[in-house]
C-alpha cells in the first residue's frame, strides 16, 4: 500500500499539546492505549499510543485509516462512519504531548483521530438495568469507566445462557451485544446487517483492504444524515475503528482467501452462514444480499474483471472458516 501523506491537522495537534489536563484511558488493546480528554466532547480526540505488544504497526493503522477516508469521501451515499483523522506523529516529536499522560509514560509514536462520543447515560443505565449482574450493579454504575460506553453490535452470535448468574466481569466499554439482546431491544437487526455489509463491501471494493480485524461499534452519530433512532439506543449510527491489521486486498484469488479468512477470525460482528435457525439463516440471506448489491455498485459495471469478485468471495465464506489464518503481524 502505498502511504498517502496528508498533511496533518496541526491546529487539533497544538490544542491538544496546549492544554494541560491529565488524558484519561478510554481503551485498550493490543496495539496499545486509547486516551482522550474527559467531557470535552463533542470535539474530543482519541490518542492512540503504540505502547502494546510487539509486531503491531501503528503506521499501518494510520496509513489505512487514511486511505479508508480517502476513498470514502469521494463516494456520497455511506451508511457508516468512520472516525476523522488528526495526525500521526513520530515518538520524538510527541514530547509536547507528554505531559499529560501519567507520570512513568515514556514518548511513543501516536495517532491522533476524533473520538467516536460515548453512548449516553440514559442508555448506560438501561443496558445495566437489562445485563448488568445484580450484585455489580452499583459498582459499575459508579466506576466513571463506564461513561466511555461503545456497544459492539455482535449480529452473528446468540448468547448461550440469558441469565447473567455466572458473570464475573461486566463493562460498558466495548460492551458486546448479542443478536438475542439486540432483538430484546427492539433494534433493527435488518438494518445494521445492512449497513455493516456496505461498510465491509466499502473495504473490499473501493479501499481494497481486507477488513482484517476492524471493530464496528454503535454510538452517537456525529452527522445526523447517518443517523438511526431506537428508544433503546437513542440517535445513534454505525461506526468502524482499529485498522493496524487490515492489509491491501489484491484483486484476485489470493486476495479473496485473505478477505474470507479476515471475515472468519474477527469477533462475531458479521451475520454468519451455515447455522440452523431459520431467523439466522434470513440474517445471513439479508446480509449476503447486501454486501452483493453494493460491492456490485462500487465496482460499476465497466470493470468486468472484478464484477464476479465478491460472488467468489461470499463462495469462499460460505464455504465455512479456514484452518490457517491470516496472522496479524
Ligand atoms: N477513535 C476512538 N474513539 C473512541 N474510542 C476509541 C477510539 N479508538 C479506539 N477506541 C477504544 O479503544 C479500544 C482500543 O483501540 P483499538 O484501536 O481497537 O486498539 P488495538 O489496535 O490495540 O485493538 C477500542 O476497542 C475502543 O474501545
Ligand atoms: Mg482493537
Amino acid at each position: 500500500m502505498k502511504h498517502i501523506i496528508v498533511t496533518m491537522n496541526n491546529a487539533v495537534y497544538f490544542e491538544t499539546t496546549r492544554v494541560t489536563s491529565a488524558l484519561h484511558r478510554i481503551g485498550a488493546g493490543f496495539c496499545g492505549t486509547v486516551w482522550s480528554d474527559i467531557d470535552i466532547m463533542p470535539e474530543s480526540v482519541a490518542i492512540k499510543r503504540e505502547d502494546g505488544g510487539q509486531g503491531r504497526s501503528l503506521q499501518n493503522d494510520s496509513a489505512i485509516h487514511q486511505q479508508l477516508l480517502k476513498v470514502y469521501g469521494s463516494k456520497s451515499t455511506h451508511l457508516f462512519a468512520i472516525p476523522l483523522w488528526h495526525g500521526y506523529i513520530f515518538t520524538d516529536d510527541t514530547k509536547e504531548l507528554i505531559h499529560r499522560f501519567p507520570q512513568g509514560y515514556k514518548p511513543c509514536n501516536i495517532l491522533l483521530t476524533e473520538r467516536i462520543p460515548p453512548l449516553s447515560e440514559i442508555v448506560r443505565r438501561l443496558l445495566i438495568d437489562k445485563y448488568c449482574p445484580p450484585a455489580l450493579v452499583s459498582s459499575i454504575a459508579a466506576d466513571p469507566n463506564n461513561h466511555d460506553c461503545l456497544v459492539r453490535p455482535y449480529l452473528g452470535k446468540r448468547r448461550r445462557h440469558y441469565t447473567y448468574s455466572t458473570f464475573r466481569v461486566f463493562s460498558l466499554r466495548n460492551f458486546p451485544l448479542h443478536l438475542d439482546q439486540m432483538q430484546d431491544l427492539g433494534l433493527d437487526i435488518y438494518e445494521y446487517a445492512f449497513r455493516m455489509a456496505k461498510a465491509l463491501a466499502f473495504m473490499h471494493w473501493s479501499a481494497q483492504v481486507d477488513a482484517n480485524d476492524v471493530e464496528f461499534v454503535l454510538a452517537p452519530a456525529k452527522d445526523p444524515a447517518l443517523s438511526m433512532y431506537s428508544p433503546a439506543l437513542g440517535d445513534h449510527c454505525l461506526w468502524i475503528l482499529d485498522f493496524d491489521c487490515c492489509r491491501p486486498m489484491a484483486m484476485d484469488n489470493v486476495g479473496l482467501e485473505q478477505a474470507a479468512r479476515a471475515f472468519w477470525r474477527n469477533d462475531p460482528f458479521y451475520p454468519r452462514p451455515g447455522k440452523e435457525s431459520e431467523k439466522d439463516i434470513r440474517l445471513w440471506t439479508h446480509f449476503k444480499h447486501s454486501y452483493l448489491e453494493a460491492s456490485s455498485n462500487f465496482i460499476g459495471p465497466e470493470d468486468t474483471r472484478r464484477q464476479c469478485l465478491p460472488d467468489h468471495l461470499i463462495n469462499i465464506i460460505e464455504a465455512g472458516p479456514l484452518n490457517s489464518g491470516h496472522r496479524c503481524t
